[in-house]
């Protein structure tokens, strides 16, 4: 992120959060990886960023050996529980920076990067991943975005965003809050630009079916799905914290008083990069 500096408190405090609060990706995730890179059950996948595991637990059943990465210990520890409720096993869970890939983790022929490559040092981590990819392997960028939804249309009223981002800005400030410092104009969305400047090909998108229709979410979950996001980050509010979840509380209760909220998850589509041949 250009002129902007990682630290460990960017997601500091968000984690079990994270699990409780974001919506799942779409249950046929696995079957279109599979389909989309004609998976055979055999090779090994590596999810950078992998938070409580969300992609890389269901993919997991896809491969002979999944590797989750990611920077916050706390989101390794959610995923270790979460494999675990989900009878997932053979997952190594790895606390480090992606651009500190370990030397001895081996190669993959599947690197998975959802929600996550915009945090990191994207020239640096592509060239790694392009290292790193078995023969005829490739890296598949996950577009997603769970933390907030569309619409729902139906009876029960979708969550108060906008009314939630303002709470969070009449707390935080206007500048959108990253860990130690501020991030006005967000995130970088030009990932194309740097996974071809890494020497990888396309994406070949593949869209992921999802017929969920409206998903039910409970105010607890809300209020979770708030605290899960870097700019809403549990320490981003100190001793201010409690005032902070009783006002956003108040705000969800104007909206749904009986704490019922739905919201359709947006599209997730799979971009599939593959290395150009040296
Ligand atoms: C928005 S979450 C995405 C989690 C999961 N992949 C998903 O799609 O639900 C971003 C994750 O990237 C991790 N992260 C941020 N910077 C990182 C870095 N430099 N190296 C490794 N992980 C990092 C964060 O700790 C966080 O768990």
């Amino acid at each position: 992120v250009t002129g902007w500096q990682w630290d460990a408190s960017l997601f500091a405090g968000t984690a079990p959060h994270y699990r409780a609060g974001r919506m799942a990706y779409p249950p046929a995730l696995a079957d279109a990886f599979r389909d989309a890179l004609g998976l055979d059950g055999r090779g090994r996948l590596l999810d950078l960023g992998c938070g409580p595991g969300s992609v890389t637990i269901p993919l997991a059943p896809l491969y002979e050996q999944v590797v989750g990465l990611d920077a916050d210990a706390a989101m390794v520890d959610q995923a270790r529980a979460a494999a675990a409720d989900a009878g997932v096993r053979d997952v190594e869970w790895v606390v480090a920076r992606a651009e500190d890939l370990p030397q001895d983790v081996g190669s993959f022929r599947t690197v998975t990067l959802a929600q996550s490559f915009h945090w990191f040092d994207r020239p640096r981590v592509a060239g790694l991943v392009r290292e790193r990819l078995d023969p005829g392997g490739a890296l598949v960028h996950v577009q997603a975005m769970t933390h907030r939804g569309e619409a729902p249309g139906g009876d029960l009223p979708a969550p108060p965003h906008d009314e939630v981002d303002a709470l969070v800005r009449r707390y935080l400030g206007q500048e959108r809050r990253a860990g130690a410092s501020t991030l006005p104009a967000g995130t970088p969305g030009d990932e194309a630009e740097v996974f071809r400047g890494s020497g990888f090909d396309g994406p070949e998108r593949f869209p992921v079916p999802d017929d969920r229709g409206p998903l039910e979410r409970g105010e607890d979950e809300v209020v979770s799905a708030v605290l899960s996001l870097s700019w809403a980050a549990p320490h981003l509010f100190g001793d201010r914290l409690e005032a902070f979840v009783g006002d956003l509380r108040a705000v969800l209760r104007a909206t749904a008083p009986d704490g019922r909220f739905a919201e359709r998850a947006p599209p997730v589509a799979l971009d599939v990069w593959r290395p150009v041949e040296r």
